[in-house]
């Protein structure tokens, strides 16, 4: 199954991380969305759409990608990282997924450093993660979703 991550990552490299473990040995390709080439995301079987929470969802770079890029009718799933407070977390994309008639495979998030605003005065809240079992989880989310897709 060919899978590509679509990603915002730019606090502290957070979502990037849980991504990077989701396609660890190629098994997925990594798109960074601000970088100036958008992916080619037709020629996918599947897309993820990967954000850290800033202001309580996705940031808007992704969710704007989401609009733009993602084709109708493709399969996606949802990863983010957050210090705390997740809010909406993959609301705003998800009601894009649901517009373009794309079926939702599942969400995986989990904590991730954040040195934002008055946390940066205490050190930062979350630190170390994603840990070592962020990660565990991240790969074995990803895996499922694989198995599930494949057979259906
Ligand atoms: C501008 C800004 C706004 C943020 N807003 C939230 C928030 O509303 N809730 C929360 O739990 N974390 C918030 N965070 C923390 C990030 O969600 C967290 O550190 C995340 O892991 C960052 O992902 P990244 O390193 O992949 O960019 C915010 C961070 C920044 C820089």
């Amino acid at each position: 199954m060919k899978t590509a991550i679509c990603y915002y990552s730019k606090h502290h490299g957070n979502t990037l991380k849980v991504v990077k473990a989701m396609a660890g040995e190629g098994r997925a390709e990594l798109f960074d969305v601000t970088a100036r080439q958008p992916a080619c995301l037709e020629e996918y079987d599947c897309v993820g759409l990967a954000s850290g929470i800033y202001g309580m969802e996705f940031h808007k770079t992704m969710v704007e990608f989401a609009r733009q890029y993602l084709p109708a009718g493709k399969p996606v799933f949802f990863v983010y990282t957050y210090g705390g407070a997740r809010g909406s977390g993959a609301k705003a994309v998800a009601k894009v997924a649901e517009e373009k008639g794309c079926p939702v495979l599942g969400e995986f998030s989990c904590k991730g450093y954040d040195t934002f605003g008055p946390f940066k005065l205490v050190g930062g809240i979350a630190k170390g993660r994603p840990n070592r079992q962020d990660l565990e989880n991240a790969r074995s989310f990803f895996q499922n979703l694989r198995v599930q897709n494949v057979h259906d």
